[in-house]
């Protein structure tokens, strides 16, 4: 390959001088020229995957205000970090947060400074150690989300689909990541990706990259990635019950620690089956004999591997059941741990 004639016509330079006049101002992002501290970076990354950057905000700063660094986070109820992640989905990250947050504790409340040592914490993958390692201490690592995959398979027209062309990608970023402000230059790459390269009709003229980008020179840009046929979400159905006693509280459980929203609460759910129970097996999967009557309509709900409808059936009581579960005031319902699926039920309950 020519060498460039000068240091500031490689990628990763015209990327910082872009990212330099453009950046967004994010709450977990440190002030031009500063560096961010490893606790308010994994919290963001973790809260980030999955998730849109205006949806992570208030949680963002809810977690901060609980838990102001990672010994207090250590500290904490774990119940009461699930309560506190509830509508921001993926349970399992608040749960590995919580346990990477007790291992960082012991290790004295200082997070690792190595990439390797990073990606042993629960939780922590390929991209968030990158990304920790690259924008907490400024090591050249890639952050390779969803972001990056999209800029780089088009800056690099990789046009092998998602997933097998993943080491291409990685190999492809890894190669641009420059020696210096490597954390600057994760960022500008996801700034690229939301305001520039975006996945439909990307901005191509205003871009930092617009000469170098192969897609761009193919016109194939719009078309990158590509992806494997997409699988089709199965479609669950079931039923939730919801009991009311004369205050308006509602009887809750505790899901499993270990699988779909693990740890958070719920309604008394039946099984998930193809077709929902007639009122007869329905009556037989309540957690309790009462009089329960059948809402109309549906909750549905998305998950990332199937949809699920429940239907919804209630039942006022006079006095408490001796049943499994806790009763939760109807004003304690909005702090409670329930998953946004769970609330939909309750919400569509009245
Ligand atoms: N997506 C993942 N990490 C991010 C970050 N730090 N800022 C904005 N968007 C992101």
């Amino acid at each position: 390959m020519a060498t460039r004639a000068k240091n500031k016509d490689t990628p990763a330079a015209l990327l910082l001088a872009w990212y330099d006049r453009h950046r967004r101002v994010l709450p977990w992002r440190a002030p031009k020229g500063q560096v961010q501290e490893p606790y308010r970076v994994w919290l963001s990354e973790i809260m980030l995957q999955q998730t849109t950057v205006q949806a992570v905000g208030p949680y963002f700063a809810k977690f901060l205000k609980k838990w102001p660094n990672v010994k207090a986070l250590a500290r904490a109820e774990q119940d009461d970090v699930m309560a506190a992640w509830a509508g921001l989905g993926y349970y399992a990250r608040a749960r590995n947060l919580h346990k990477a947050a007790k291992a960082v504790a012991e290790m004295g409340g200082t997070f690792p400074a190595t990439y390797e040592g990073l990606r042993e914490l629960p939780g922590i993958g390929d991209y968030t150690a990158g990304a920790i390692a690259a924008i907490a201490y400024d090591l050249p690592y890639p952050a390779m989300d969803a972001n990056a995959e999209r800029v780089i398979a088009r800056y690099a027209a990789i046009e092998e689909p998602l997933p097998k062309s993943k080491p291409a990608m990685r190999a492809a970023l890894h190669a641009l990541v420059p020696q210096k402000r490597a954390g600057d230059f994760a960022q500008a790459l996801m700034d690229l990706g939301s305001a520039i390269c975006t996945p439909k009709r990307p901005a191509c003229l205003n871009c930092p990259w617009m000469e170098g980008c192969e897609a761009r020179k193919l016109g194939i840009q719009e078309q990158l990635p590509a992806r494997g046929a997409k699988a089709v979400r199965p479609l669950k159905r079931g039923a939730a019950f919801v009991a009311r006693d004369a205050s308006g509280a509602v009887l809750l459980v505790k899901r499993p620690e270990n699988g779909l929203l693990g740890g958070m609460l719920q309604p008394p759910l039946g099984p998930w089956t193809e077709d929902f129970p007639s009122k007869n097996e329905a009556t037989k999967q309540a957690p309790f004999k009462a009089d329960w009557k059948k809402r109309t309509g549906v909750v549905r709900h998305g998950f990332t591997h199937f949809e699920l409808e429940l239907e919804v059936y209630v039942a006022d009581v006079a006095k408490h059941p001796p049943v499994e579960g806790r009763w939760v005031a109807r004003n304690r319902l909005k702090d409670a741990a329930l998953p946004t699926v769970m609330r939909k039920i309750i919400v569509h309950s009245h």
